[in-house]
């Protein structure tokens, strides 16, 4: 409505105030929804002097890259790197299983990968970037101090945020954080404004560690991405098909790194077990398990059993949050 238009006009012209002719902007998109309403609306505001970088890190979904890529370009002209690291990402996970590690080596290779990428543009165009532009919402600050006069309380439940903190040390950027005062929702209703387009400001939260914490153990074993992300597309899609996917908070497959014995056409087979996630949820910090009606269910485990190679079994993790959490690791 009006007031997001207001928010968004106030926005624009802060930004135009504070940033210079000369300055240069950066911004490391995700694929998500606040780190592309957040350049978006600086694109908005100063036009190419905004350098966006999007990092391919081996651990995306089926045709996310290119997903996300077109929704960038042809959709919001926004002027994006992409820097395919997906074998650096891997090679430095190989044989990594504990998850909090994963999470650890994804995230500092991630730091050096947006370090490289401002160098390289601060030689191409002969000056350092000055500004970084953050996604960050409202109750990702809040937790500490709400802003005086915000006019906003600790009403919601507060998590942990997983993707603050750990950018370039050494470059000293201030950074633009035009979402801090906003909830979701209002991200939301601002990324309509901007053209957004309306399935993408309904995805499901991906976390930043993509498919590593939804290959239980090593990332790296066998053909267990490949087989993740079509199993994963499988089920999402069925999904949508079926209407449910904006009733859900959350829906993904987890590869287990097990085998179990099967029997398909006359063979025995000995392949891999798949489990389908999908949660209800308010904000993540509980969840309940999601009910699928059994005809659903069915015609997704055969779908994937027919279409997947190597996969003969799946399960449905049916454990709410707590005491599970959303995703496995
Ligand atoms: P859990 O598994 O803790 O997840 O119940 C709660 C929400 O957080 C997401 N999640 C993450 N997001 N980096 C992220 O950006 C992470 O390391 C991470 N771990 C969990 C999860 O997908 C769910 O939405």
């Amino acid at each position: 409505g009006w007031k997001m238009e207001n928010i968004l006009d106030e926005e624009i012209k802060v930004i135009k105030g504070m940033v210079g002719p000369e300055d240069l902007v950066i911004c490391a998109l995700s694929g998500g929804v606040d780190s592309t309403v957040a350049a978006t609306l600086v694109h908005r505001a100063i036009g190419d002097r905004l350098h966006c970088v999007f990092v391919d890190n081996g651990l995306l979904r089926y045709k996310e890259r290119e997903r996300v890529i077109e929704t960038f370009e042809r959709d919001l002209h926004l002027p994006v790197t992409c820097v395919d690291a997906s074998e650096r990402f891997l090679s430095e996970l190989k044989g990594v299983v504990d998850p909090e590690m994963k999470r650890k080596i994804i995230g500092k290779e991630f730091i050096s990968i947006f370090d490289t990428f401002a160098h390289n543009l601060e030689e191409k165009l002969e000056k350092k970037p000055a500004y970084l532009v953050q996604g960050t919402l409202y109750p990702d600050v809040i937790e500490s101090c709400p802003p005086p006069g915000s006019g906003r309380t600790h009403s919601h439940t507060i998590k942990s945020h997983h993707n603050v903190g750990g950018l370039p040390k050494d470059m000293k950027l201030k950074l633009i954080e035009p979402l801090k005062l906003l909830f979701k929702d209002e991200v939301r209703q601002l990324g309509r404004i901007l053209n957004v387009p309306e399935a993408f400001l309904k995805r499901h939260p991906f976390p930043g560690p993509g498919l590593a914490v939804r290959v239980l153990g090593d990332v790296t074993q066998g053909n267990a991405l490949d087989i993740l992300r079509q199993v994963d597309e499988i089920f999402i899609q069925s999904i949508k098909d079926a209407g449910l996917y904006d009733t859900i908070w959350q829906a993904f497959a987890v590869f287990l790194p097990v085998r179990s014995v099967g029997v398909q056409g006359d063979q025995r087979t000995h392949s891999h077990v798949v489990a389908l996630r999908a949660v209800t949820s308010q904000d993540g910090m509980t969840a309940d398990w999601y009910y699928f009606e059994h005809k659903f269910l069915d015609d997704v485990a055969r779908k994937i059993c027919n279409s997947v190679r190597g996969v003969n079994r799946v399960v449905q993790d049916i454990t709410s949050k707590p005491p599970s959490t959303i995703e496995w690791e």
